[in-house]
């Protein structure tokens, strides 16, 4: 089964309501999706994941040091090609969901346009949006993975060559 993982940061639970419902979102469409604090994203899972999306709150006016870290990190885990999409709780600027993007991009991966924020505390409608993002996700990853297997380019899955195939 495709994998994605949700990994946030959130320091008053805003974000995470988010992380929450993409997850719920993207399970609706038959995927296996986890939300995973920062903190205890390990890099097994990222590797393991198909797709990934990344949120953070702004904190004047960018991330905080911390998730900035751990994107550095994903350069070791290997994410070019795969799906990727940004979030993240605001209050007024809202410029951290279009970092992780931008970083995400000059990862290689390949992106989910526009970031989706919601500011502060997501209501009833926000959660929607969260939810369909998760969807949007996971369809996004089933394509992706179509295309993967007809150029052969996906591991672990026997692919049908045509005649003369090697
Ligand atoms: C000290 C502080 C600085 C903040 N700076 C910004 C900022 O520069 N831009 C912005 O859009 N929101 C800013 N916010 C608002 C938070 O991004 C917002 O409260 C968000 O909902 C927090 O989400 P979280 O619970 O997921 O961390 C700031 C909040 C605090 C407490």
């Amino acid at each position: 089964m495709p994998k994605i993982v949700v990994v946030y940061l959130s320091t008053s639970g805003n974000t995470k309501t988010m992380a929450d419902a993409i997850v719920e979102g993207a399970k609706s469409r038959n995927v296996d999706a986890k939300a995973v604090n920062f903190h205890e994203a390990r890099i097994e899972d990222i590797k393991a994941a198909d797709a990934i999306a990344i949120g953070s709150s702004t904190f004047y006016y960018k991330m905080l040091p911390p998730m900035e870290k751990f994107l550095d990190s994903l350069e070791k885990a290997n994410v070019a090609d795969k799906v990727g999409a940004a979030f993240g709780s605001y209050g007024w600027s809202g410029e951290a969901p279009v970092m992780i993007a931008e970083k995400m991009r000059g990862l290689g991966m390949d992106v989910i346009d526009p970031v989706l924020r919601i500011q502060y505390q997501p209501a009833e409608k926000d959660i929607e949006e969260c939810k369909r993002l998760g969807k949007d996700i996971a369809n996004k990853l089933k394509k992706t993975i179509e295309k993967h297997i007809k150029t052969g380019k996906v591991e672990g899955v026997e692919v049908k060559m045509g005649e003369g195939g090697h």
